[in-house]
């Protein structure tokens, strides 16, 4: 139980009328979301549609445009430099990019956060290094050097890493990218076991459908520039929303366009080639 935290009842993360993106272009508008403690959370959307710009928000990597994103009871926008440190110790986060430095074995990348941010010694560094390692079933990897593990086992490795300093809000954005089914199935489990046994809440981007609606409490779909539903898998399900309807089928038609939409920089761009838009 953490001081800023009040209640054990109140979230973790929450998105209030909240609006992303980048210098005046936003992204995503009007975003709701409130993440508990022991909740996966699964966020889902086509490709730029906005969910790594939602992610970088609940980072403080970028601020809100408009309304407002709370982190453990603390406004982002409002946090100075070190409160934000404070605050990102106390998330772990999984890129998308999640790149291992190779220069370092199995081992070292795990311990590197322990290393930064903690002052324990080599034995427990050890001890918990390797429990997370065993977490995600990589304990006798622990020697490998990264030249030497798949790109299935790098993942599991970045994960690890992300969970070392036991963090109250986990952040994965598409962590199952790459692996093969049986890989996807059991990392889907562990983060599903890791937020039940660390009693922290799990913010979960994916395109997978069927193993996030496996393990997650409630499901998020961003798309058209909004949060176009949200609920639990369930409900999602049963849904008649031709929106929802096309994302969980996976059809290309339908209202959810391929094409990523032309935006104004794209227009003066190619008005500067000489292309005519
Ligand atoms: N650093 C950035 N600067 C400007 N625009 C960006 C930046 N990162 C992403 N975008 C734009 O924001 C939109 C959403 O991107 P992103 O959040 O990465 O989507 P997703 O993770 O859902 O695939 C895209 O149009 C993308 O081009
Ligand atoms: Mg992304």
């Amino acid at each position: 139980m953490t001081p800023e935290v009040a209640s054990p009842s109140e979230p973790l993360l929450v998105f209030k009328d909240a609006a992303l993106g980048y210098g005046d272009f936003i992204v995503v508008r009007d975003i709701n979301l409130q993440a508990y403690r022991g909740q996966v959370l699964a966020m889902m959307g086509g490709s730029g549609s906005g969910k790594t710009t939602l992610l970088r928000g609940a980072t403080g990597q970028i601020k809100a445009i408009k309304g407002q994103v709370t982190a453990f009871g603390q406004d982002i926008a409002t946090s100075s430099p070190e409160e934000l440190r404070k605050i990102r110790q106390r998330m772990g986060v999984l890129f998308q990019q999640g790149a291992l430095f190779t220069d370092l074995n199995v081992f070292e990348n795990v311990a590197f956060p322990l290393r930064e941010h903690s002052k324990i010694s080599e034995q427990q560094i050890t001890e918990a290094v390797l429990d997370k390692l065993d977490a995600v079933g990589l304990r006798a990897a622990a020697h490998l050097n990264i030249s030497e593990i798949s790109g299935g086992m790098a993942r599991r490795v970045a994960l690890a890493r992300a969970i070392v300093l036991e963090p109250e809000l986990i952040l994965y954005d598409e962590p199952f990218a790459g692996l093969d089914p049986i890989s996807l199935g059991i990392t889907a489990q562990l983060i599903r076991d890791l937020t039940d046994r660390l009693r922290c809440a799990s913010i979960l981007i994916t395109h997978d459908v069927a193993e996030s609606f496996a393990i997650a409490d409630r499901v998020f779909m961003v798309g058209q520039g909004r949060m176009l539903a949200s609920g639990t898998p369930e409900e999602l399900s049963q849904s008649d929303d031709p929106y929802i309807r096309q994302f969980l089928k996976g059809q290309p038609d339908g209202p959810i366009a391929f094409h990523y939409p032309e935006t104004p920089a794209f227009t003066k761009w190619l008005n500067q080639r000489g292309g005519r838009s």
